[in-house]
């Protein structure tokens, strides 16, 4: 957090949701405030989307339905997370202005009528927007019951890439900044390449819908201007807020599957507190382990400090190809992993379910089918829950291994052109992630060149873009006496896309002890054999060990005979690197062959759970507390003595967890 931060206060861990009343007449408000304090809702964000109600036209502000709102949820005692309204501009608006309309990269616009329809860079959407931040924003800054801003909504959601000219006018600002010479910029771009050279800055568009595959220099360098673009219109929010209001700031992430365009490592300091959304993604193998890695991510964010789960649902999403409604049990297991994992707040997306609209078969915490429902009774059962979990608020999550990410190597995995399409960066994460999980081990994930004094163990999936001061942090916290597992595809290309020769993994290459020489990836499907009995599939590579002793190697495909797991002692440490993407269990085997090495154990012995259980520990001050999630059927028993906050009943020695069961025990002394 920046040293301006302002702490978000609240008493306990906040339970809400998103709110949106103007679908309602104020009869049903009356009745929604009321089910609010049945569900022990303490939190909730309103004006996410009011513009069209505030503004109906330019200049003239109708504040009448928000006061009134505002007013009924302070008297209830329910705190408030205000929207700024930004999020979606009003009609009248983009017909006068019609130039803040998006632009996709084949040059087609993108028109009102869905939500999010204006460019990061437009001059004339940030005034209008700025002008209504400034007038909710000096309504409502000192009112009792705001807690927290909330700027726009998801930034970036739909659209963080805008490919109009203006756009290209602040590329090319944004491009100037970076490298001062067009010089710089051609070399860091390669251009030599395919006669691309630029003469003259007005000359570079944006990477624009092309013949052929594009210049990925150029692709990497709009990635990163896109996140920049909407950082800056956060700032531009956030700055007219601060100006007129004390109250702390914030906006809703996206830290879930599939959502790539924004380098949050750079946002997370411009936050009062870290803020996240996230929807399983039953699209993914193990939508579990994803949510515990984007809990995790979300922690990081905030280098450890506590988060809140500004969205999730009850049961079905409306945007996936098939909607899940959730298991019995699984709202309370999924948000108590995520207080597990350090969120304060656990906020659903949204109070009643719409009617109208686009997604108005999207679950809430109140059904269509009313309170006589399953979800009902499962949120006010949570709620009550929540409310007696008040002492975890603050306590910061122990983990002893940490997990390397980037939204860069993200980026750059993903450009046109590749080894295999079928390689992505977030896959590999998530399988490294999952390996981990599997085990039962607490995982912080940090940024590439963070610090790494405080782990045992740090795993580096697939980082394929990485600075050798990056890669360094890594190498010379090994030579110190570190345990590191770095996979394949790491190393290969500098911060700009540029081949690290010599043999990949670049600089990671002589603390791993070989040279990878070749890339032979192989079609989705194929199955590769090990010599250690385990299988693998997508990825292989034809390498030489210079000092790395070989653990397992290929016995078929294109690289048959060439290592596919090594270990190199490195100074006091060990570095051991995958070459393939092991299938499961014999991932799972290795990380725990690996993390054993490194001492690193799940935070409390588990017996039974048929490896369903998830096991997390917060520490506070004077007091830390264990967090049991039994995902599967079986029945799981934990060690532990002390307290257990949900059945309100003493632990001594073991508590035994049924399947489905969550157990919360504050530990009788620090473990
Ligand atoms: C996002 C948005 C919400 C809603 C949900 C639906 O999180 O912020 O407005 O659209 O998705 O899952």
């Amino acid at each position: 957090m920046t040293s301006a931060a302002r702490p978000f206060e609240h008493d306990g861990i906040a339970f809400g949701c998103d709110y949106n009343p103007e679908q309602w007449t104020p009869d049903v408000w009356d009745e929604d405030i009321r089910l609010m304090g049945e569900a022990g809702v303490d939190l909730v964000a309103v004006n996410i989307f009011g513009w069209s109600h505030l503004e109906p036209r330019r200049g003239a502000y109708d504040f009448a339905a928000l006061d009134d709102i505002i007013g009924r949820l302070h008297a209830a005692g329910i705190r408030v997370n205000l929207g700024t309204g930004t999020a979606s501009p009003p009609a009248w608006l983009t017909r006068a202005e019609p130039d803040i309309l998006p632009i996709a990269e084949d040059g087609t616009r993108r028109y009102p009528g869905g939500r999010q329809a204006w460019c990061p860079s437009s001059p004339a959407f940030r005034e209008a927007a700025l002008r209504l931040v400034d007038a909710v924003g000096r309504r409502y800054g000192d009112h009792p019951a705001v807690a927290l801003w909330h700027v726009s909504n998801e930034l970036g959601c739909h659209n963080a890439l805008c490919y109009c000219d203006a756009s290209a006018t602040s590329f090319r600002e944004w491009l100037r900044a970076r490298y001062d010479t067009l010089d710089a910029l051609n070399a860091a771009w390669g251009t030599a390449f395919w006669s691309q050279t630029y003469g003259e800055w007005d000359e570079i568009l944006p990477p624009r819908a092309t013949l052929s595959t594009r210049n990925p220099g150029q692709m990497l360098d709009f990635h990163r201007f896109s996140s920049d673009e909407l950082l800056g219109y956060y700032r531009a929010e956030a700055d007219v807020l601060r100006g007129v209001s004390a109250i702390p700031v914030t906006t809703n992430f996206m830290v879930t599957a599939h959502i790539e365009n924004l380098d949050y490592w750079s946002w997370a300091d411009d936050m009062d507190v870290i803020a996240n959304d996230h929807y399983l993604d039953h699209r993914l193998a193990d939508p579990t382990a994803e949510l515990a890695f984007a809990a995790d991510l979300s922690r990081g964010l905030g280098q450890g400090a506590p988060w809140i789960l500004m969205e999730h649902s009850t049961g079905a999403v409306n945007w996936q190809p098939l909607n899940k409604p959730k298991a019995q049990g699984e709202i309370i297991r999924n948000s108590l992993t995520h207080v597990a994992r350090g969120a304060d707040g656990v906020c659903f997306f949204q109070w009643r379910a719409s009617v109208q609209g686009s997604e108005k078969f999207h679950s809430a915490m109140l059904p269509h089918a009313g309170t006589d429902s399953a979800v009902w009774r499962e949120v006010v059962e949570l709620g009550a829950i929540v409310d007696r979990l008040g002492e975890v608020a603050g306590s910061r999550v122990e983990a002893q291994a940490a997990l390397v990410f980037s939204w860069e190597s993200w980026w750059a995995t993903q450009t046109d052109s590749r080894p295999s399409q079928s390689l992505g960066y977030l896959d590999q994460v998530h399988a490294a992630y999952g390996a981990l999980h599997a085990l039962g081990l607490t995982v912080d994930i940090v940024a590439p060149g963070a610090a790494l004094d405080a782990y045992a163990l740090v795993v580096v999936p697939g980082l394929h873009l990485v600075r050798a001061a990056e890669a360094a942090v890594v190498t010379d916290w090994i030579a110190a006496g570190g345990t590191a597992l770095i996979t394949f595809y790491s190393g290969t290309v500098d911060q700009d896309d540029r081949v690290w020769t010599g043999g990949y993994t670049g600089p990671f290459r002589e603390a791993l002890g070989i040279r990878v020489e070749e890339f032979a990836p192989v079609a989705p499907g194929t199955t590769l054999q090990l010599d250690d009995g385990s299988t693998s599939t997508l990825w292989s590579e034809r390498a030489q060990p210079t000092t790395a002793a070989v653990a397992a190697s290929f016995t078929d495909g294109p690289s048959a005979g060439s290592p596919a797991i090594t270990r190199n002692a490195w100074g006091d440490g060990a570095a051991w690197y995958l070459a393939t993407q092991l299938e499961p269990a014999g991932y799972r085997d290795l990380m725990g062959r690996i993390a054993e090495e490194a001492g690193v154990r799940p935070a409390a012995r588990v017996t039974g759970g048929g490896g369903a259980i998830e096991i997390v520990r917060r520490r506070a001050a004077d007091a830390s507390y264990l967090f049991v999630v039994n995902h599967g059927d079986a029945a799981a028993s934990v060690e532990v003595s002390g307290h257990e906050l949900i059945t309100e009943m003493p632990v001594a020695g073991n508590v035994d967890v049924p399947g489905g069961a969550v157990r919360i025990i504050r530990e009788e002394a620090a473990a």
